[in-house]
């Protein structure tokens, strides 16, 4: 009995000027599929045996939503519009609590809506092998083996081995370069996918015992929650008050009870250009081309256009990218650093 819970409102700024904020990169295609990666993250759930997905997004982006679900004609089990986003660990509350109000406590599959899964057999199966561990009231996370110390994951290390998987013995959120790179160094760590399985109960028990605040909020959310059709509209009033925070730092980094499933389903959370040049079919000189491109002379590059023809002459490792109304150049070993160019934007507004 498993309901999948997709959280969707974040807003994607690692990929700026292709995930803007009223059109976040959960909600494109990514390098000419036809499907958006909302779309694929719903079609991935086909043969697992699940309830139809509660979705979580932006009220702003209702329509989208909505929309991308008729596309391809599946069902959903609400969708969830806040007022403004509170990070995850209250979007998950607030499923949770909709999910006993229906009188039943299913087991919550909690999915980002911006992450590519290539094996989705593989992720089918740790999905399996974590259900188990669930149902004895256990909070499962995906671990995907760490290979760099990036600073923009959960680390999870591993205890004693359970059933399919093992106890977590430690869990860090985002650690800082230096403490990531000792964790890579001992060969003990997963990285935190992201994903999590545990009854609905068991999450919002977690979460009274170490943030009763969210938990409060939430509850007086949910109570005055007003459903339109096929939108459960969250009270802006009411969520206002709600503390900011992820599931990460609120439950998972506390708990006693988490369980690492490990998951080798070439997964990528495409957090930035360099993952998303790493997930695109490249040509034979290492390029991931879309859109209206020509490259001489080109190598090892991203290049995408929306809706102009771009030229690239004797150049290597660039990112271009060039949408209807801004265009970035950068060397794609440092594109992260696009989140500057966003945050300086965003404070000219
Ligand atoms: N509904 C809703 N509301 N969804 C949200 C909100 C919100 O306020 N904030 C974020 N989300 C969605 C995002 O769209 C994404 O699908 C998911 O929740 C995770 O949020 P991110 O903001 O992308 O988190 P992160 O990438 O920094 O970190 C998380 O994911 C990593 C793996 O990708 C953590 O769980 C890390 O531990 C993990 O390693
Ligand atoms: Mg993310």
């Amino acid at each position: 009995n498993i309901c999948p819970v997709i959280m969707a409102g974040g807003s994607g700024t690692r990929l700026w000027p292709l995930s803007r904020g009223n059109y976040p990169k959960q909600f494109l295609s990514l390098g000419g599929q036809s499907e958006t990666m909302l779309q694929k993250t719903i079609l991935r759930l086909e043969g697992l045996n699940h309830m139809p997905p509660m979705l979580i997004c932006n009220e702003e982006h209702r329509f989208i939503v909505a929309e991308q679900i008729r596309q391809i004609g599946e069902k959903h089990g609400g969708i969830f519009l806040e007022p403004i986003g509170k990070n995850t660990a209250p979007a998950i509350a607030l499923a949770a609590f909709k999910a006993i109000e229906n009188n039943q406590d299913p087991l919550l599959l909690v999915l980002a809506a911006d992450h590519v899964i290539e094996d989705v057999d593989a992720f089918h199966q740790a999905v399996s092998n974590a259900e188990e561990h669930a149902k004895s009231d256990k909070l499962v996370t995906f671990g995907i083996v760490a290979s760099s110390p990036e600073t923009g994951y959960g680390y999870i290390q591993k205890g004693p081995m359970q059933g399919s998987g093992y106890q977590v013995k430690e869990f860090v959120e985002k650690p800082d370069e230096r403490t990531a790179q000792q964790y890579i160094d001992s060969g003990d760590y997963y990285w935190n996918s992201g994903m999590f399985l545990f009854k609905a109960s068991r999450y919002l028990e977690e979460l009274k015992t170490h943030r009763p605040d969210i938990y409060e909020a939430c509850q007086k959310a949910i109570e005055v929650q007003n459903v339109d059709m096929d939108f459960i509209r969250i009270d802006r009033e009411a969520f206002t008050d709600c503390p900011d925070e992820s599931i990460d730092y609120a439950v998972m980094e506390h708990t006693k009870e988490a369980i690492v499933i490990p998951m080798d389903a070439k997964w990528s959370d495409v957090g930035g250009f360099e993952a998303l040049w790493q997930v695109q079919e490249k040509d034979s000189n290492g390029n991931a081309l879309s859109g209206d491109v020509m490259v001489l002379d080109t190598n090892e590059s991203l290049i995408l256009s929306e809706n102009k023809l771009v030229a690239t002459i004797g150049v290597s490792n660039l990112v271009v990218i060039a949408t209807k109304d801004a265009v970035l150049v950068a060397d794609k070993a440092k594109a992260q650093q696009v989140k500057s160019i966003v945050s300086q934007l965003k404070s000219q507004q």
